[in-house]
């Protein structure tokens, strides 16, 4: 059986000064998930937050803390996050040359193990490692900031990957980050995500519990009919 839909509010786009109240609401109005983007500088054109801040949240939702991490070097960090309460841990794979290896640690930790992928980045790239992820994140915006346009071709890789996943009957879940509105999640949805990201889209136009179920109602219409659980 295929996952069911997930949405997952990326806190970036929320009021960090009232960031506990921002977490629950958002919980409150109906989010899977919390996605929380790590930034360092480096890897990506800006800096966000780090542990001490994922341990906050944690304090904040029982929710799965979904941890995007577009930083270099970051085997270096898994430990940090994983104590902080990451559930699930991303990496890039443009960061990683021993990807495999970097699985393994994520799950070492116990955590459930994700990698990412740039708007340019090939599908291809990752066939080797597919069977060993628990997520596969296509980011369909240049990562380092929130508010930017979806960028359109994604769209044909976001359709190879799950054939790739329904090809090889791998259950992965296939997360679509960036630019993710309730006018375009039937379409990422249909492609075959599996789980919304949305920041802006959330905490830019209150009421969440509202935007959350507009997304999750659009993109559940676009899922296969055995898949339609919400
Ligand atoms: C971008 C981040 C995204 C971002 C999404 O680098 O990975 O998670 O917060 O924000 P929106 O939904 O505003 O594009
Ligand atoms: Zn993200």
């Amino acid at each position: 059986m295929m996952p069911s839909l997930k949405i997952a509010p990326s806190i970036l786009a929320a009021d960090f000064g009232r960031l506990a109240d921002e977490v629950a609401a958002v919980e409150a109005g109906g989010a899977d998930w919390i996605h929380i983007d790590v930034m360092d500088g480096h890897f990506v054109p800006n800096i966000t937050v780090g542990p001490p801040i994922v341990e906050a949240i944690r304090r904040s939702t029982k929710l799965p803390l979904d941890v995007h991490l577009m930083v270099t070097n970051p085997d270096d960090y898994l430990g940090a996050f994983r104590d902080a309460g990451a559930d699930i841990l991303t990496v890039h794979c443009e960061t990683c040359p021993h990807l495999h290896l970097t699985v393994q640690a994520i799950k070492d930790l116990g955590a459930k193990a994700g990698v990412s992928l740039n708007p340019e980045t090939a599908i291809e790239s990752l066939k080797e490692i597919l069977a060993d992820l628990d997520l596969l994140l296509i980011m369909s915006v240049n990562p380092g900031f929130g508010g930017q346009s979806f960028i359109p071709s994604v769209m044909s890789k976001i359709r190879k990957a799950k054939d790739l996943i329904d090809a090889n009957a791998l259950q992965i879940e296939l997360e679509v980050d960036g630019g993710i509105s309730s006018d375009n999640a039937a379409d990422v949805v249909q492609a075959g995500a599996t789980i919304l990201v949305a920041g802006s889209a959330i905490f830019k136009t209150p009421p969440y519990d509202m935007v959350i179920r507009q997304m999750r109602r659009a993109g559940i219409g676009a899922m296969p009919v055995e898949t339609q659980r919400a």
